[in-house]
């Protein structure tokens, strides 16, 4: 638990607007943790503070993945033992991450006086980071939800097989039918090459576009790549430990584009437009 801000780098460009990028998937074991983390460090190499916060209440792992042992996490913020900024811990890179605990029943459904302690407490970290990472669990549960229309963007992560592609579309229409959400980045994960790739999105967003009138955006891809289960059991960001590897180039081309593509700019508002979102889905 270090409580510690960036220090290394700060932000290259003062005028970046907040922006709150919520991953999920539907489908379970697409990829989201390892986006989250992969794409956290890219995004902090370029020079933006980032926070990642362990959304994946009750089966959380992000911690693991980046070889971190955090002393108290976010349930201890939740029952209201300490503040976020304690649960800090630093991660590779200086990615500060929110820990979650795992094997709690009690967090998996967040209650409306969670979400707003949860608003507080992401509201007293304003100024100190660019871009917040939210590692959402998988599925279209409440918290689920929550943290998607909260955020600017849902990043849904997708692999090729059509299950993975159905409840992409499940995850989609609830968000849009349901929460009226219209900002969704579509990542291809585990992909044997762009064209494999181009031809899973065209599929999902036909069909979102046809059936629920919500254009998605193309994100990118990201190839099936063995360094990834490597990177995993080493406890390390596959970024850090095989830059070369083409899943790695393709992180950093991610993050690249992330940076530079109009269409990701947040609205005007920045974390305000969070925070609002946050606090009027907690009224609802
Ligand atoms: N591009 C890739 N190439 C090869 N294996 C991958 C790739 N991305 C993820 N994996 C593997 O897929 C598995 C699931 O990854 P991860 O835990 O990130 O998924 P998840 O969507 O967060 O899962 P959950 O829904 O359980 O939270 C891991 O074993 C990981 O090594
Ligand atoms: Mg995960």
């Amino acid at each position: 638990m270090s409580g510690q801000q960036p220090s290394a780098m700060t932000s290259q460009d003062a005028r970046v607007p907040v922006r709150a990028i919520a991953v999920a998937s539907g489908k379970g074991g697409v990829g989201k943790t390892n986006v989250v983390a992969n794409l956290a460090l890219a995004l902090r190499r370029r020079g933006r503070r980032v926070i990642v916060i362990d959304a994946d209440l009750g089966l959380a792992n992000l911690d693991t993945l980046l070889g971190v042992n955090p002393r108290a996490t976010l349930r201890h913020v939740l029952h209201g033992a300490c503040p976020m900024r304690d649960v800090l811990v630093e991660g590779p890179g200086g990615i500060q991450l929110v820990p979650a605990a795992s094997g709690f029943e009690d967090l998996t459904q967040l209650t409306d006086a969670q979400r707003l302690l949860l608003l507080e407490q992401v509201d007293s970290l304003e100024g100190s980071f660019d871009i917040l990472l939210l590692d959402t669990g998988a599925g279209i549960s409440p918290n689920v939800l929550f943290f998607a229309t909260a955020a600017h963007e849902t990043l849904v992560v997708v692999t090729p097989e059509p299950t993975a592609l159905t409840d992409a579309y499940a995850l989609v229409k609830v968000l849009s039918t349901r929460y009226a959400e219209q900002r969704f980045g579509v990542l291809v994960n585990m992909a044997r090459g762009e064209f494999e790739a181009k031809r899973t999105f065209t599929h999902l967003s036909r069909v979102a576009e046809r059936f629920l009138h919500v254009s998605l955006r193309y994100a990118g891809w990201l190839p099936f790549d063995p360094e990834v289960p490597e990177a995993v059991r080493r406890q390390r960001a596959v970024l850090d430990l095989a830059p070369g590897a083409p899943v790695s180039r393709a992180f950093d081309a991610l993050a690249e584009r992330m940076l530079a593509d109009p269409h990701t700019e947040v609205p005007k508002g920045g974390l305000q437009f969070f925070f609002r979102r946050l606090l009027s889905e907690a009224r609802a």
